[in-house]
């Protein structure tokens, strides 16, 4: 483990529940340059860990070795076509993606399942399992040689906590566009059907409750006629609805349930549950999934518009779906633009109160600060980091031997500019105003980064 300098309060303020490793990333950290435009989530999918155990912090980072990676390694440059580059830029034929012919990076979102990290890659590819501790390569995930290699797997996996269950989605371009499916604890394929949907489309996230999972068909989405052309660029229809699909955890493909919504485009779910007849649904809608282009225009202000949660104009949003009457209703839960929504894992899928969500550096795609969301009052408490300093989403680390919802911490990485260093911060989720309350400055600056997770020492093989 790499050497780390531990400041502030983290050995007094951790000392009988630092049985936390906390794991981030994957954060992107391109290794060639583009063949002819970067796009930020192109890079190469780096996985940092900070684990907390015995009044000591660690922490270790490792590329994640996916083909593509090793392909590119050996030729020296980049072989395919990013986010913002023409497919047809790319100098291999084969790829990954709902696109195609591009590098799964899995670069996109890290959990874990199965004692084991998964990394995942927003356009669909293979899931990388890594050593949750040392961070080796363990390979792909086969699922007793059922993983639908000809489709891959979108990123925003969904674990539930207390049945082991990993809950998954894909899509492409050609009919059904959708998939579901649902691996056990023992990490076998037990569940996977099509879904219909009228044509291609682009979910990022889903959502799932004890009974349920909820699949989406949102109004934004890459022109049919235009990808009979080869040609990828998604544009909003404000004449379409936004739909929730409700399907029985187990369910066929005759089972989902569609319900109709304002129009919008929903990048992240929080959670969901179930009140009585109805299920409830919280996630970010965006008051404008099309922004006009940012900043000076070009390829680089079509490309960011689609990056600054303040352009989008993203806030926490509720949906409700009544099973038996098919009545709908939604409503803004917050007037503030956040997004990347964390909760405390132990709530997953069931009734919760907080969500810990990252506000944006306005029209770049950085994170400055933190709110607390309170669903049940309104009440919002946030953090704002001094300018030049950039963090993660939090990961929440419940507080061993804690009963409340908000008795846990918040871990969170940051790129602080101004000094040229990353750091490990910690918050307490029933205090974030308060600040951190401890950090640790990792070895090197590391990118910036998103999406994030944390797991319990015990769900971790080889920690015990
Ligand atoms: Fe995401």
């Amino acid at each position: 483990m790499a050497d780390v300098e531990v400041y502030g309060k983290m050995l007094s303020t951790l000392p009988d529940d630092d049985d936390h490793p906390y794991r981030s990333g994957a954060w992107r950290h391109p290794l060639h340059p583009a063949i002819v435009r970067y796009h930020p989530f192109d890079g190469d999918g780096m996985i940092h860990k900070v684990s907390f155990r015995d009044g000591k912090v660690s922490y270790r980072n490792r590329f994640v070795r996916t083909d593509g990676l090793l392909a590119e390694q050996e030729a020296g440059r980049s072989l395919w076509a990013g986010l913002a580059e023409n497919p047809s830029a790319a100098l291999r034929q084969d790829g990954w993606g709902a696109r195609g012919r591009m590098k799964d990076a899995a670069s996109t979102d890290v959990i874990v399942h199965a004692g084991v990290a998964v990394a995942s890659f927003y356009q669909c590819g293979d899931l990388y399992r890594l050593d949750p501790l040392t961070l080796d390569d363990l390979g792909k995930c086969s699922w007793g040689g059922s993983f639908p290699s000809d489709l891959g797997v979108s990123a925003h996996t969904k674990v539930d906590g207390r049945t082991g269950e990993l809950l998954f989605f894909n899509y492409s371009t050609t009919a059904p566009y959708l998939h579901y499916g649902v691996v056990d604890a023992g990490n076998h394929l037990v569940h996977y059907v099509p879904i219909d949907l009228p044509g291609p489309r682009l979910p990022h996230d889903m959502a799932f409750t004890e009974h349920h999972a909820i699949l989406n068909d949102m109004p934004l989405f890459w022109e049919p006629d235009l990808i009979a052309r080869g040609l990828y660029a998604a544009r909003y229809h404000p004449e379409l609805p936004a739909r929730l699909g409700v399907i029985p955890r187990r369910g066929g493909p005759g089972d989902i349930r569609w319900f109709e919504f304002e129009p919008t485009y929903v990048l992240h779910w929080v959670n969901a549950f179930q009140d009585g007849d109805e299920v409830v649904v919280d996630g970010f809608f965006q008051g404008c999934p099309e922004p006009a282009a940012a900043g000076a225009g070009g390829p680089e202000g079509r490309m960011w518009r689609f990056l600054a949660q303040d352009a989008m104009q993203a806030r926490l949003h509720r949906w409700r779906m009544n099973l038996v009457t098919g009545a709908t209703s939604e409503q803004d839960l917050s007037e503030a633009c956040t997004e990347f929504g964390t909760i405390n894992s132990g709530f997953g899928g069931r009734p919760y109160r907080y969500t810990y969500a990252a506000t944006n550096e306005p029209g770049w795609f950085l994170f400055n600060g933190l709110v607390k969301h309170d669903t049940l009052t309104g009440r919002e408490e946030s953090y704002q980091f001094e300018p030049g300093v950039f963090c993660s989403e939090v990961g929440v680390a419940p507080r061993v031997g804690g009963a409340e919802e908000d008795d846990a911490y918040l871990v969170t990485l940051t790129v602080d500019m101004n000094r040229d260093l990353s750091e490990c911060v910690v918050f307490r989720a029933g205090d974030v105003g308060r600040g951190p309350i401890a950090r640790a400055q990792l070895p090197e600056r590391i990118a910036s980064g998103t999406h994030s997770c944390w797991a319990p020492g015990d769900s971790l093989r080889g920690w015990a």
